[in-house]
């Protein structure tokens, strides 16, 4: 296949790009860096079926020759991000998935698009099904994300219906491992960036609220088998394995070893209470389900940190160190 992946210099999306070329496919990642680091596919430039095409996918993308599958992965995602840059994420879901829905249309291509378990807002029902239709601040904060993937869905399903198009909607819940973003705000990465440095873990409320971690390469798996299936309504993918998030913050003090304390800070605004995927329907349709273990996810991704951070202060060393010295 040739396969457009958009947003595939961001976490998930890299990890898609490795995939389909390890599965022997050609890929074309689509990307203008908002978000994404090129970092996260330097080991792929010189790959002969990886192209990079830097681009703002919220204005259209003409491309030569044929394609077989359009995955739409592109937006700012995490809190602190999408709070950034409001106007561009409400692009983003709304420009961008129409014109790699224009594009999947054009080339006869499969479409899959990545939404979030941010379209069910703060749910009223737990854990959530994807026939609940969500409780969402469409004027709050978070309602750029929310409601940019909210239209996004309803879009795919316009031509899913009206044009005959093949798509895909995966809702996606909390996934991490290598190649998140240090300081992208999420729980996870400021979780493991405190303690690794020794600093206090900041958690949010009184920490009784809940979430669920997917291990990266799970809902790579997920996405894949996906994709080949003709199911257009929305799938939940994510790891049912929910966790207080003050339980969390003393998970990863215990697995850094390290000697911070927790401090309570203010929760943010519209932030969810709970968070839980049913994933019974990736179950029967996929036959699908996590197998990585939190806490051997976590190491993985801790390994990854510690690499991170170890480069940070080599580069701080190397600019404080005068000319022609190596620190
Ligand atoms: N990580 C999660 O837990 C999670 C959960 C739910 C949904 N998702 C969805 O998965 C997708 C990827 O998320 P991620 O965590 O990898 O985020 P990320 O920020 O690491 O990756 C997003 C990528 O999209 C690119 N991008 C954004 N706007 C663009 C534009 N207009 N044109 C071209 N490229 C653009 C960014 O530069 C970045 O490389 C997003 O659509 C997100 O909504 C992620």
């Amino acid at each position: 296949m040739r396969v457009v992946i958009t947003g595939g210099a961001g976490f998930i999306g890299s990890h898609l790009c490795d995939r389909f070329l390890a599965d022997g496919h050609e890929v074309i990642c689509v990307d203008n860096f908002i978000t994404g680091r090129r970092e996260n596919i330097e080991h792929l430039t010189a790959h002969p079926r990886f192209q990079l095409i830097e681009h703002n996918i919220s204005h259209p993308l003409h491309l030569d020759g044929p394609v077989d599958a359009v995955l739409h992965f592109a937006s700012p995602a995490s809190p602190g991000d999408y709070l950034r840059h409001p106007i561009p994420t409400l692009k983003v879901g709304s420009l961008g998935t129409h014109n790699t829905l224009g594009l999947a249309k054009a080339k006869g291509a499969r479409y899959l698009l990545a939404s979030t378990s941010e379209v069910y807002g703060d749910p009223e029902v737990h854990p959530q099904r994807e026939e609940y239709w969500g409780h969402v601040n469409p004027i709050g904060v978070r309602g750029v994300y929310d409601e940019a993937k909210r239209f996004a869905e309803a879009l795919t399903m316009a031509y899913h219906r009206y044009h005959g198009l093949n798509t895909h909607i995966v809702r996606i819940f909390n996934t991490y491992g290598p190649r998140m973003r240090l300081d992208d705000g999420r729980a996870l990465p400021n979780f493991m960036a405190q303690a690794l440095r020794g600093d206090p873990l900041t958690v949010y409320g009184d920490g009784s609220q809940t979430r669920s971690f997917c291990y990266i390469d799970d809902l790579v798996e997920g996405i894949v088998r996906l994709l080949h299936l003709d199911y257009a309504g929305p799938v939940n993918l994510g790891n049912p394995n929910e966790v207080s998030i003050l339980d969390f913050a003393k998970e990863i003090i215990e697995l850094t070893g390290s000697q911070s304390p927790i401090v309570f800070a203010p929760l943010p605004e519209d932030d969810p209470r709970v968070r839980r995927p049913d994933i019974s329907l990736a179950r029967k349709l996929l036959n699908w389900e996590p197998r990585t273990d939190r806490r051997e996810g976590l190491a993985r991704t801790l390994a990854y940190f510690r690499r991170c951070l170890a480069q940070q202060t080599g580069r701080a060393a190397n600019q404080r160190a005068p000319e022609g010295v190596v620190p």
